[in-house]
């Protein structure tokens, strides 16, 4: 079902080959902060290339609700005005934050460590997804947070007046929670340390730097050791939102998978704490390079050229890579379907909380389209039935998760029956051009 309105079934059939330039959108993670940051600084902030997908939209009217002014002015230009570090205003209303579990999070923690209270809620895919990993560590800083679903939307947090620093570990590796210690901690007095055991995407630390926050990182033997100097003031920022890898990632797979293609995904960052799955398709033996490799804002950033790839063999996808392709294993296990041999995918079992359990969605919908998926709680392996051999010919559940909607589209691009899924609306989320960017490359996607 969709969040927004009626189901949105759609169709994707096998195709003759995949070829021209695929123009992705910004990238969300950048665009969420970059709203969220604009909003906790002192002037404006303009913002050029901001995904305008509804997880963005979400944050961006949450932003409004707590003081700051944000305008579209057209063609993914906007403007942010400020309200400085410890500045928003008590909502009046409760904060929706739609699919977006990046949304939430951030806000409770940009809200936490002022007086006020407010009340968050999202989609029954976000209601059901665990808040507890955010609350935990802003009740540190003094803020509450009162639910009656167990650690579930909906949520009131009552923020922290006066926040003293805090010291955190973080125990699961999520960039979400990070960021939300982070932003809590930039209205307490004095420096809060956040620790990370695994490096996860590292936006919030580049872009507070940014802002002219203090803050720096020490690799350490333990980890990633983040020491932040709360109450700073922040200034308002000009902000060019890189092309999303995360979106690349679909018509990168699509062209790879599909007989004949061959595309150009121009202008997408390397980050390195981003590309892991870039990585593992060139290990799997995909024909993707990277041309025009350069250096942009202090990030590496290159055009992408993805051409079918007839040889495609199975591997195992070091556990050690996870964080950096989290949100790509869906479409991961589709290429892996058309390898020669079996890919397993380890240390993944964040992939069971996200939009929806990925592991359980991907595998069911595999096995629907006839390939064989095995799988544990922090583990699975797609048996690749090489190139020709996916059947497809199923029907499908995006279970309000973008990822596995596009993901399964993508299979439908080069199995040999079409495939369905019953609600392509999520894709909106984060990917709104979705179907006309790959329908421009040739892709044939129906609305059914
Ligand atoms: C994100 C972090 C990841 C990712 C999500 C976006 C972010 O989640 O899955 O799509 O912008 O910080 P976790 O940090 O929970 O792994």
């Amino acid at each position: 079902m969709s969040s927004h309105g009626a189901a949105l079934p759609m169709l994707s059939r096998k195709c003759k080959g995949l070829t021209g330039e695929a123009h992705v959108p910004g990238d969300k993670s950048i665009s969420h902060r970059s709203l969220i940051l604009g909003a906790m600084s002192v002037g404006e902030t303009r913002i050029t290339g901001l995904l305008e997908g509804q997880d963005v939209l979400d944050t961006g009217r949450a932003m409004r609700a707590f003081g700051a002014e944000v305008e579209d002015l057209g063609q993914g230009n906007w403007r942010v005005y400020g309200v400085g570090v410890g500045g928003f205003t008590e909502p009046d209303n409760v904060i929706d934050c739609g699919n977006s579990g990046t949304g939430v999070r951030l806000i409770m923690g940009a809200m936490a460590t002022t007086d006020m209270t407010a009340t968050f809620t999202g989609d029954a895919s976000l209601n059901s997804r665990p808040m507890a990993r955010v609350t935990d560590p802003l009740a540190l800083f003094g803020a509450r947070a009162y639910g009656r679903r167990g650690g579930r939307l909906p949520m009131t947090i009552v923020g922290a007046a006066d926040a003293a620093p805090v010291q955190y570990t973080v125990p699961v590796p999520s960039a979400q929670v990070k960021s939300a210690v982070l932003l809590a901690a930039l209205n307490a007095r004095g420096e809060s340390q956040v620790i990370e055991r695994e490096a996860t995407r590292d936006h919030t630390e580049r872009m507070l730097a940014g802002f002219g926050a203090t803050i720096e990182t020490e690799e350490t033997a333990e980890g990633r050791i983040i020491r932040l100097q709360g109450q700073p003031e922040l200034k308002a920022q000009d902000i060019t939102v890189p092309r999303d890898p995360s979106s690349a990632a679909f018509p990168v797979c699509a062209a790879i998978i599909t007989e004949g293609s061959d595309v150009l995904v121009p202008n997408i960052g390397l980050n390195p704490t981003r590309a892991g799955l870039f990585t593992t398709l060139i290990e799997m033996g995909a024909d993707l390079t990277y041309e025009n490799l350069r250096e942009e804002g202090g990030e590496p950033v290159a055009d992408l050229r993805a051409k079918f790839s007839p040889n495609l063999k199975g591997i195992e996808v070091p556990p050690a890579r996870a964080a950096s392709m989290i949100d790509e294993y869906p479409v991961l296990s589709v290429v892996a379907a058309f390898a020669e041999g079996r890919t397993e995918m380890h240390g993944v079992k964040e992939l069971r909380v996200k939009e929806s359990d990925r592991i359980d969605a991907m595998a069911k919908g595999l096995r629907a389209a006839g390939v064989t998926v095995d799988e544990g709680e922090d583990w699975w392996a797609v048996e690749g039935r090489g190139h020709g051999n996916v059947t497809g010919g199923a029907t499908v559940e995006s279970r309000l998760d973008h990822r596995i909607a596009m993901s399964f589209l993508i299979l439908g691009m080069a199995s040999e029956q079409p495939m369905q899924v019953d609600d392509g609306g999520p894709i909106a989320t984060s990917f709104p051009i979705f179907e006309s960017l790959m329908g421009g490359l040739g892709a044939i996607i129906e609305r059914v």
